[in-house]
This record gives C-alpha cells, sequence and structure tokens, in this order.
C-alpha cells in the first residue's frame, strides 16, 4: 500500500474514529501516526508501510494459533459458502451445537475431583462483557426461581475488570474505569482478598467472581496458588454461586485449556469470549450447571423463562472459526508445544529481574506483566505514561503491544515461536533501556 494511502486511511481516521480507551485528543494530535495495520501471518502483523511486528498482546488478548491460520480461515469460508447468519432465537444451526457440544466436553472437569457439577449448558453472546452480563442475570434469576429472591447482590475483588457493559462495569474494581458510572451500577461489594471474605454477611449474596489465577487488566497480578480451591469451599459453605471469568484466560494462555484445571476447581458459571473464536471473530459463551439450567424450565405461564439474548447469539461464522480453533488444539498439540515456550519466557525475562527499571516481573503461563519503575521503590508518576512510551518505542523494534499504566504486558499468540520470543524480549529490553535510562 503506498504512502498517499496510509495518509488518507490516518486523515479519515482522525475525522471519522472514536477509538476505545482512547484520549482521542492526542490521537488526533497532528503529529501522531497512528499505525494502519493491514495484514498478519501467525505471530506477525504488517502496517499500510510494509513494517512487521510481533503482535505482542495478540491483538488485545484474542488471538491463539497465529493470524490467518489456513485452518479457521478455511472454516469461516466454508461457513460462509452456506449461511453467514441465522438467528438462535426460535431457530438453531450446526456450529452452534457442535461447538456446545465441544465446549461442555473440554470444560468436562479436567482435573476437577469427582463427583462435581459438570457444566453441560452453553449461553451464546458476542464477547466478554456480555458472557459476564448473562452469568450475573442468570444467577440472580436462579436464586428467584430456587426460593432465595433476596440473593441480589454481588462481590468481586479489588482491581478486577470484567468488561464495560453496565453490569460487566459494576463488577470492575479498577476505578478509573468505573467510578463514572457508579450512580447506576448493579449492587456489588468489593473485597481485597480471600481472607477478606469470612466478614461478609452472605445472605443477600447471589455470585462471586473472580479472574481465575491472573487479574489480567489490573497489570498481570496473580493470585495465590489454592485461591481457587479456597474460594469453591467458601462459596460451598455460603451457597453462593461462583463465576469464572475465563475471557482472558481460556483457550491456553495459563498453559492448560481453561485456568480453572491447574487447580481442578469447578465454577457455577465459566465466562468465555476473546481466544474462543481463536481470536477472529467476536463470539462469547457462558456455561453452568445442569442445576442452574433446571431452575428455569417451567411451564410457559410460569414465566421462568431466561429472557435475555442477542442477535449474534450462536452466530454461524464464529462458532465455526471456534470449532477450527479447537481442533488445531488437537492436531497441532498446541498445548504441549507451549510448555518449553512458558519455559523459555520466564528464562528470558528472568535475566531482565536486576535491571533498575524494572520493579517486578509477573507470568502466568504464556502472560506476563513487566512492571516498570523510575529507580529501586520508585514508581514513575502515572501522568507520564511511561509505559505507552516504552510500547511506542518497542514498535521501532518490531514489537506492538500496549501497557496497562507501567505495567507492560508481554501475550503473544500461542503459536509464536522462540526466536519471536526472544526478539519480543529483547525489543522490550531496548525500549525500556531507551526509555527509561
Ligand atoms: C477478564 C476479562 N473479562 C472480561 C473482559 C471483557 O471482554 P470484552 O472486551 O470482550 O467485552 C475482559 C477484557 O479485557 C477481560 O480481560
Amino acid at each position: 500500500m503506498s504512502t498517499l494511502n496510509t495518509a488518507t486511511l490516518i486523515a479519515a481516521d482522525k475525522a471519522h474514529l472514536w477509538h476505545p480507551f482512547t484520549q482521542m485528543k492526542a490521537w488526533g494530535a497532528a503529529e501522531h501516526e497512528p499505525l494502519v495495520l493491514v495484514d498478519g501471518e501467525g505471530a506477525m502483523l504488517r502496517d499500510s508501510e510494509g513494517r512487521e511486528y510481533i503482535d505482542g498482546n495478540s491483538s488485545i488478548w484474542t488471538n491463539i494459533h497465529g493470524h490467518r491460520h489456513p485452518k479457521i480461515t478455511a472454516a469461516i469460508k466454508a461457513q460462509l459458502d452456506r449461511v453467514a447468519h441465522v438467528s438462535l432465537l426460535g431457530t438453531s444451526n450446526a456450529p452452534a451445537i457442535a461447538l456446545a457440544e465441544k465446549l461442555v466436553a473440554a470444560a468436562g472437569g479436567e482435573g476437577c475431583p469427582r463427583p462435581f457439577l459438570p457444566l453441560s449448558r452453553v449461553f451464546y453472546s458476542d464477547d466478554g462483557s456480555t458472557a459476564i452480563e448473562v452469568a450475573l442475570k442468570m444467577a440472580l434469576q436462579y436464586w428467584q426461581l430456587t426460593g432465595q429472591p433476596g440473593r441480589t447482590r454481588f462481590l468481586a475483588f479489588d482491581n478486577a475488570y470484567h468488561g464495560d457493559t453496565a453490569g460487566a462495569s459494576s463488577l470492575g474494581g479498577v476505578g478509573t474505569f468505573t467510578s463514572r458510572f457508579a450512580a447506576v451500577h448493579f449492587p456489588v461489594q468489593h473485597v481485597a482478598g480471600i481472607a477478606a471474605l469470612d466478614l461478609i454477611d452472605t445472605a443477600e449474596v447471589a455470585a462471586i467472581i473472580i479472574e481465575p489465577l491472573v487479574q489480567g487488566a489490573a497489570g498481570i497480578r496473580l493470585w495465590p496458588p489454592g485461591m481457587l480451591k479456597e474460594l469453591r469451599a467458601w462459596c460451598d459453605a455460603h451457597g453462593v454461586l461462583l463465576i469464572f471469568d475465563e475471557v482472558l484466560t481460556g483457550f491456553g494462555r495459563t498453559g492448560k485449556l481453561f485456568a480453572f484445571q491447574h487447580e481442578g476447581v469447578p465454577p457455577d458459571f465459566l465466562c468465555l469470549a476473546k481466544g474462543l473464536t481463536g481470536g477472529y471473530l467476536p463470539l462469547a459463551a457462558t456455561l453452568t450447571t445442569e442445576r442452574v439450567y433446571e431452575a428455569f424450565l417451567g411451564e410457559y405461564h410460569e414465566l421462568k423463562t431466561f429472557f435475555y439474548g442477542h442477535s449474534y447469539c450462536g452466530n454461524p461464522l464464529g462458532c465455526a472459526a471456534a470449532l477450527a480453533s479447537l481442533q488445531i488444539f488437537e492436531e497441532e498439540k498446541t498445548l504441549e508445544a507451549l510448555q518449553p515456550k512458558i519455559a523459555l519466557m520466564r528464562e528470558l525475562l528472568a535475566g531482565w529481574e536486576e535491571n533498575p527499571h524494572i520493579a517486578g516481573i509477573r507470568q502466568c503461563g504464556f502472560i506476563a506483566g513487566i512492571e516498570l519503575q523510575r529507580a529501586p521503590g520508585q514508581p514513575y508518576p502515572w501522568q507520564a505514561q511511561t509505559g505507552q512510551r516504552v510500547c511506542l518505542a518497542a514498535r521501532k523494534h518490531g514489537l506492538l503491544t500496549r501497557p496497562i499504566l507501567d505495567a507492560i504486558v508481554l501475550m503473544p499468540p500461542l503459536c509464536t515461536s522462540e526466536s519471536q520470543l526472544r526478539t519480543a524480549v529483547s525489543a522490550l529490553i531496548r525500549a525500556v533501556t531507551e526509555t527509561c535510562s
């Protein structure tokens, strides 16, 4: 694509687009040159000027097997040749049915003690936030239908992030994202950690939600090992429903297909999105148990129906992509191939821990957060946007990623090769050295 085209695209972008989580005044400034990404292959992306980058945050934590994977591309094209979309309201479609079956089998309690309540039902929606909305509304209605209508409150953890629709945003524990909307939030109490739960009066609590193993948008913060087991036991003791938000951690990022499989602890609701389609199309799923599902069964006039849905629930293109992605996990033994890369990431980042500009490195599976500091024990002022400046510098060395304040996220697609991983880490080291020294 020519330079002229890039300039034209950027001008039109600045004239008409409003980007998410972006201060548009800075974006619109004459000197700011946004990247226009035009194609990709595997872990690489290319911009409109032909420059190549490693997709260091998997295109906001979505991509799993790489861009333009022939099997996912073919699955979407084949479905497109049949029908692009039909509704799940009153009709069904083959990819949505097949995917529900596969998801139930995949989330079928690998590592979970038996007997446990299997996740046997799949409710589709569009993205991470809607997967959470579904779980919240199902939990509320479940308690109404089972004789405990007073259970109307939710518990969430400090620093949590569960999305931006009203219900999901109510659960958020990062004030910058949520406090402006506090007046219209669902009733949610935030807790600092598992120990704080002992102080909670649970009589009105419908459910508690957690990002298992790692809080992503909090800056890649790790939970202590064993936390999920303790939380499950606490929920069982108090009759509280447990929601696992695996929007980020699902589909291999932590080294297993689902994060909860590390501790063998099943939830009552499992929320999936982002990597569900391999990162190709927006699709989400909320899985739940037969116990929850059966509470909603009744005669039409009893109004037990779950009156909830989106136009694109169970979109066949998204489901076809998701089926192909799950098949790739099997055929390419993605999780086995990932283990040495997780170890290499740990090794490459460990060599960097002594750097005076690094306050800490947090890694969970193939997800890393690298926290910057001005000097030992001294954070940068957040207004200085140091994390952002480091990421802009990394672009020049062929790495695309985004920070969360001053935590740089490294979360490339699972298909990233060892040499691409080395390149990504060395690009970051150069960017930190140039920006922070
Ligand atoms: C843990 C978690 N939950 C929910 C969401 C919201 O997902 P979406 O942006 O697809 O609505 C995100 C997004 O980053 C997330 O990280």
